[in-house]
């Protein structure tokens, strides 16, 4: 990918809270992401992440996913309402719908999913259940272009997270959490910077194949 005449055009999906959303807004906002988030779209009409867009002047849209006659035709309306917005990017931000595989297919290479989980360990839902309940010492967030492998496609980049005697579900969802947002971020200003692009389905960045995700360091950089 040659580096951007202008700013990334991202659409995020969201179905929930929308923290990472927020995230991405504020790093726009203070000028320490420069992207542009061209639309917000989700599956729940009452979704915190629509109104999350809508304060910040973002176009914000919701189609749920009722009345639809299969997941195929779902997909075409959704993502027909996303490609009016013309994003280089997609950002899947907590969007709690599978996506079929021919709308993947069809974008592989740009759309990203951030997981919390260390990928591909605890992929589906309950994440920080699942980790709890295998015994694990670490556990975290990965950034991933997404494919029809479910939460299986190449991992850009990830952050750990000790999980700590005591814990229990919400405490490590928000150690988690807390991470998940200096990794999106930095992973996107890789992208903004046009330094990575997915070729045959590896990671690329500055042109070379990524051996292993780009693990994010304490002070939100990667190593
Ligand atoms: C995050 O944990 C994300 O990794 C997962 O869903 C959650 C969304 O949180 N895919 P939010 O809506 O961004 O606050």
């Amino acid at each position: 990918m040659a580096a951007r005449p202008r700013a990334l055009r991202l659409a995020v999906l969201a179905s929930g809270r929308g923290s990472n959303l927020q995230a991405i807004l504020d790093a726009i906002a203070t000028g320490t992401l420069d992207a542009e988030v061209a639309g917000v779209f989700s599956d729940q009409p009452e979704a915190r992440a629509l109104q999350r867009a809508r304060d910040a002047g973002v176009h914000a849209e919701a189609l749920p996913a009722t009345g639809f006659p299969s997941r195929e035709a779902f997909d075409a309306a959704f993502f027909a309402r996303v490609d009016a917005v013309r994003p280089d990017l997609v950002v899947c931000a907590g969007y709690m719908r599978i996506i079929g595989a021919p709308a993947v297919e069809a974008r592989v290479g740009h759309m990203l999913n951030i997981h919390p989980s260390l990928l591909p360990a605890f992929k589906g839902l309950r994440t920080h259940r699942q980790a709890l309940a295998a015994g694990v010492g670490e556990h975290g967030a990965s950034v991933h272009f997404v494919t029809p492998d479910l939460d299986g496609g190449p991992v850009l980049a990830q952050v750990r997270v000790p999980v700590l005697a005591g814990d229990d579900e919400a405490a490590l969802a928000a150690r988690v959490l807390a991470r998940e947002h200096p990794l999106l971020l930095a992973a996107l200003r890789l992208l903004a910077g046009g330094r990575v692009a997915l070729r045959e389905r590896v990671v690329h960045l500055d042109g070379a194949p990524l051996a292993q995700p780009l693990q994010l360091t304490a002070n939100d950089g990667f190593a």
